[in-house]
């Protein structure tokens, strides 16, 4: 999709980090944009933000986990500005990667969480709306927010293993659509480091289910601080992806070079039948 002016473009996990770096190089580059969060201060302040410079953006609170929600957020779009053709499946949550849990420790609350948001958010959101852009029939385009940790190996993560569905299922999605000669092109973005606080968020954990104890928070908080010193910032990946947008760019990795290693040793294995290590 060449030029995204006039362009409806739904960006979910807007509030921060990568989703509101996207929003805002969507909006620079003339689209028109519905910011999804879960988190409602913190996405009316980052809408308000955008909105002083670009009059076409507006927020709507939803859960992504939640289908029912996901409709919502369609509806609410379509109400504002009549059809979306870009939808950002980007909000995820990464539970207690970082503090070594294995398969066995990681606690079932843990499990649904980052399975439900990561990957049943991705889900509610195909689901969704690519039936509404099968029936306006006008060029789309489909980003879903995968990981590093979505194509390599290494050990238990809900997080990891979440993305790696992520990952594979916007490999079906690419088929899917070509196979039906959809104008919908789609795009998997996988970041590496970015300095966002996707350490903290526990913050956003179901009231019912608590992940963590104070001590990990403290810990997962200390990591999230390295992150953001040493991580890239999230205004560069918003303008990649507008570019792949663009480009109809399928892999998106924001540090190839460093990433691709991880990719390569994790295919040897597999080809060369070797134990993973
Ligand atoms: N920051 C990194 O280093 C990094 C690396 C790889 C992948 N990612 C992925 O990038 C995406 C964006 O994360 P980020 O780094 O910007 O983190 P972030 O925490 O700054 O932003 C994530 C946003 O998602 C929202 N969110 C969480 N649960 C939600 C739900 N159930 N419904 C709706 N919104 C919800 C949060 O409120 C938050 O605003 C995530 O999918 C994450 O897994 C990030």
């Amino acid at each position: 999709m060449r030029h995204l002016s006039n362009k409806t473009a739904v960006v979910t996990g807007a509030a921060s980090g990568i989703g509101l770096a996207i929003s805002e190089a969507l909006l620079t580059s003339g689209a028109n944009v519905i910011m999804a969060d879960v988190e409602e201060p913190r996405l009316a302040r980052a809408c308000d933000r955008l909105a002083a410079s670009h009059p076409r953006v507006a927020p709507f609170r939803a859960d992504i986990a939640d289908p029912e929600q996901v409709q919502a957020l369609l509806a609410f779009s379509i109400s504002q500005f009549g059809t979306v053709h870009i939808l950002c499946n980007n909000a995820g949550v990464s539970g207690t990667i970082g503090l070594g849990k294995a398969a066995w420790e990681i606690s079932a609350d843990e499990w649904d969480w980052v399975l439900e948001v990561n990957l049943g958010g991705v889900i509610n959101g195909l689901r969704t709306f690519v039936p509404h852009m099968i029936h306006h029939g006008e060029p789309s385009h489909i980003v879903n927010t995968s990981s590093g940790h979505g194509v390599t190996t290494g050990p238990t993560s809900a997080y990891a293993i979440s993305k790696h569905a992520v990952t594979r299922l916007s490999e079906g999605l690419l088929f899917d659509v070509k196979n039906r000669n959809l104008p919908i092109g789609v795009t998997v973005l996988i970041p590496g480091a970015i300095g966002t606080d996707i350490m903290a968020s526990v913050r956003n954990q179901p009231d019912a289910c608590a992940i963590v104890t104070e001590g990990e928070a403290k810990k997962l908080e200390a990591y999230g601080d390295g992150l953001k010193a040493r991580g890239l910032p999230a205004a560069e990946v918003g303008n990649m992806v507008v570019k792949a947008i663009q480009d109809n760019q399928f892999f998106l990795y924001t540090h190839p070079e460093q990433q691709l290693s991880g990719v390569n040793q994790r295919f040897a294995h597999l080809t060369e039948m070797t134990n993973p290590a």
